[in-house]
């Protein structure tokens, strides 16, 4: 992997955990059961400025991140480091990463993910929409950008559409995936235009 972009660029304004609204809905959905044990997060390429600083979680509720960057507080650097002996998860966040991932690897995440769930878990993924003008010019910005800043060994970025993303969910083993757009800062009004949208799937077995 070449530049990693932090978590912290201009690149993921469109991203859910950058915006409050969202970050509040994800947690009312997927993080309240009063019935259940306290609920366990695994944000993967998440950091500890993101998703966990900016969230209003229920009580004894647990965010564990993975992410290679370092210095960006992860507790993991890849899932598949996580120890079996670590409990599962009730929702995983795939927040503007698996475009640094071909798609090989990714479906091994993918089924890797699936395993760590527990229950009902769920998997959401928001990912930049490659289809539509903003979205061809947000992979050609990325792509300069990338060579500019790592000249040796640019990032290679590998833009999945809605329908690509669902396929490799369902060989993964998810068998449903819902569209939540509605997570999104640009649903919420936030974003100006030509902030490229993200899309977001909530995948589930
Ligand atoms: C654009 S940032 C996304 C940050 C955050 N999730 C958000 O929504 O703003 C992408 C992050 O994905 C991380 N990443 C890339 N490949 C990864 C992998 N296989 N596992 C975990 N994190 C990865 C990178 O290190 C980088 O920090």
């Amino acid at each position: 992997m070449g530049v990693g972009f932090g978590g912290s660029s201009v690149f993921n304004r469109a991203s859910p955990s950058s915006h409050a609204g969202c970050v509040a809905r994800i947690v009312a959905d997927y993080l309240q059961s009063p019935a259940a044990a306290p609920a366990r997060i695994l944000d993967i390429g998440g950091t500890a400025n993101g998703f966990r600083a900016h969230a209003a979680l229920p009580a004894g509720c647990q965010v564990v991140i993975a992410n290679p960057e370092p210095g960006v507080g992860a507790d993991y650097r890849f899932v598949s480091e996580i120890p079996q002996t670590v409990p599962g998860f009730d929702l995983a966040m795939l927040f503007g990463v698996i475009m640094y991932l071909p798609p090989d690897q990714l479906g091994i995440l993918l089924h890797d993910v699936r395993q760590r769930l527990r229950g009902a878990g769920t998997l959401l993924i928001a990912e930049p929409d490659p289809e539509g003008l903003v979205g061809r010019a947000e992979i050609a910005f990325k792509t300069v950008f990338a060579a500019i800043k790592s000249l040796w060994d640019p990032t290679k970025f590998h833009f999945y559409t809605k329908a690509e993303t669902t396929k490799l969910l369902h060989a993964a083993g998810f068998g449903s995936v819902r569209n939540r757009w509605d997570l999104t800062p640009n649903a919420m009004g936030a974003m100006p235009p030509p902030q490229p949208p993200y899309y977001v799937l909530a995948a589930s077995i």
